[in-house]
């Protein structure tokens, strides 16, 4: 049987190819794709979407807004990573399909409770819309198998220094998801920045005959200005694709178990805290606050080549 998910998107060059990937794969059954404010504005970030599944050839599957803008903080678009319409240099022709009238919080809850089985909640970007879902309909955990979210990070930031962007975006909606005690899986920056596809392979589909291709290479070639002279560079990071990779292919992945806070004051706002020690019982003193921390499974390693031959094979591209 596919695993039966819903996608929250913040659509965005990344979760652009996580959507190609997740609608084409035949292990996965999207059920559905709630949208929220974060790499772009909401309306881009519904636009993008629509568009991307039309290119994808998808079927008709329920896609809503749901967000503006984080709990407390501003929208904060990260247009200088994902470019002013937030798929980098990718024009698509206007989408063909519509937005439900729905919001994003009523659909997650319908798909959720309505299916048969548990559903796996993929979140791609900040976490505002589940925060609003878990709190406005906390039955739904009932039907969460778990909640896979890309987000933070066991080492280094992107958005601060510590701080990954779609946790740093809503750090206080990452925080009421990470207490709802539905199980978790963070695919953080720790791997994201692993699954990368060569440049002469982008290169060529960008330029090849394949329309799905010639996005995908798109997509991939965008350049991001990751320096600090902000000279743009070639990543072909496959991105939020890898965290749904994950659903299919979870022994390209070494993870643990461990106890995750997300900081919500000061310079480390948005950071995720992961606690990495190995601490015997003896040590038990020196832990802070076990129980407020919640036990998540952690991606820490993965092998990029494998899954980045899994993105483009399921595509139809290797
Ligand atoms: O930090 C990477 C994440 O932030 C990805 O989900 C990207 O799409 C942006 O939302
Ligand atoms: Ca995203």
């Amino acid at each position: 049987m596919p695993i039966p998910i819903v996608l929250d998107v913040d659509t965005g060059v990344d979760d652009a190819m996580a959507i190609l990937f997740a609608v084409r794969h035949p292990g996965i059954d999207v059920l559905g794709i709630s949208c929220v404010a974060g790499n772009a504005p909401l309306p881009q970030v519904v636009d993008n979407t629509l568009r991307i599944l039309d290119a994808a050839g998808a079927p008709d599957l329920p896609v809503a807004a749901g967000a503006v803008r984080p709990l407390l903080e501003p929208p904060r678009a990260a247009r200088h990573v994902h470019g002013p319409a937030g798929l980098g240099d990718l024009v698509l022709p206007p989408a063909r399909r519509e937005a439900v009238s729905t919001s994003a919080v009523e659909l997650m809850r319908r798909l959720v409770l309505e299916h048969p089985t548990p559903v796996t909640l993929v979140a791609l970007a900040p976490q505002t819309n589940l925060a609003l879902l878990l709190r406005t309909y906390p039955e739904v955990a009932g039907n969460l198998e778990r909640i896979v979210f890309m987000g933070g990070s066991a080492s280094v930031g992107n958005a601060t220094a510590v701080a990954e962007f779609n946790m740093w975006h809503d750090p206080e909606a990452a925080a009421i998801v990470l207490d709802s005690n539905v199980p978790a899986y963070m695919y953080g920056l720790d791997v994201f920045n692993r699954v990368a596809v060569d440049h002469e392979v982008a290169v060529a589909l960008e330029h090849g005959d394949d329309p799905l291709g010639r996005v995908v290479g798109s997509l991939l070639g965008h350049r991001v200005a990751l320096s600090e002279d902000e000279r743009a560079e070639y990543t072909g990071l496959i991105g939020d694709a890898g965290a749904v990779c994950s659903l299919v292919d979870p022994l390209a992945l070494r993870t643990e178990v461990r106890p995750v806070r997300v900081e919500l004051a000061g310079y480390g706002r948005g950071q995720t805290l992961v606690d990495l020690r190995r601490l015997s019982r003896g040590e038990s003193m020196v832990q802070a606050h076990p129980d407020e921390w919640t036990r998540v499974e952690v991606a820490l390693e993965v092998d990029g080549e494998r899954l980045a031959r899994l993105f483009l094979d399921t595509l139809g591209l290797a």
